[in-house]
């Protein structure tokens, strides 16, 4: 994909406009950041999509999707208060973030805040990560979405991981691309499903 506007490459990092001002936007802390560096072909964020948010943590991935989303809506679910906090002062900065303390296996607490996103997008990080994902995209049935994946979070061998991983996710969805951003996050593939 050629590098979506407003977005620019400044050495080895990409930077992003907020207001008038060019920001760092980091791969090493950002795995969407990563997914672009790492040439990922799609990208379906526009001015207005409506993006559903699981495992939102402080809000550093939010913030620059709020950014380019900037007339749609963020809805940010964890399930870590602290983290929530945080995210809770992000959310007072920018309006179009709505934050949800919750569980991500639980859809229809935060389907009300919801509605239909268009894009799921989901970083947990947790041994039941691919269900989860799989549970919110038929409960809501956006038109894409992207899905970090740690094969560190399940026991066994990494690559029979990935291959266990890519084979369940290509018999739930039409198109599935894997992309290793394993050079900014340890054991990480990059998935857009659609
Ligand atoms: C790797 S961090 C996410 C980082 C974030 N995506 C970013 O780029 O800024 C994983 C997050 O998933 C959250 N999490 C783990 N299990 C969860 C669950 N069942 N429901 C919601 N959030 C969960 C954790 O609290 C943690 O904040």
């Amino acid at each position: 994909m050629n590098l979506p506007n407003g977005i620019r490459k400044k050495r080895s990092f990409l930077e992003i406009k907020e207001n008038k001002n060019w920001i760092t936007w980091n791969p090493y802390h950002s795995k969407l950041s990563a997914y672009i560096l790492a040439k990922g072909a799609y990208w379906p964020f526009t001015k207005k999509s409506i993006v559903l948010y699981l495992g939102a943590a402080e809000g550093t991935t939010i913030r620059f999707l709020s950014n380019i989303c900037s007339d749609g809506r963020i809805i940010g679910v964890d399930i870590s208060p602290t983290s929530m906090a945080e995210l809770l002062l992000l959310a007072e900065e920018k309006k179009n973030i709505i934050p949800f303390l919750g569980d991500a296996q639980l859809p229809k607490y935060y389907q009300p805040h919801v509605n239909s996103p268009e894009i799921i997008y989901q970083d947990i990080a947790q041994g039941n990560q691919l269900d989860i994902f799989i549970r919110n995209y038929t409960y809501f049935k956006p038109k894409c979405g992207f899905l970090m994946l740690k094969s560190k979070s399940i026991k066994g061998n990494d690559n029979e991981i990935i291959a266990q991983y890519k084979e369940k996710l290509k018999s739930n969805f039409k198109i599935v691309e894997c992309i290793n951003i394993s050079k900014w996050a340890k054991g990480h593939r990059a998935y857009y499903v659609q």
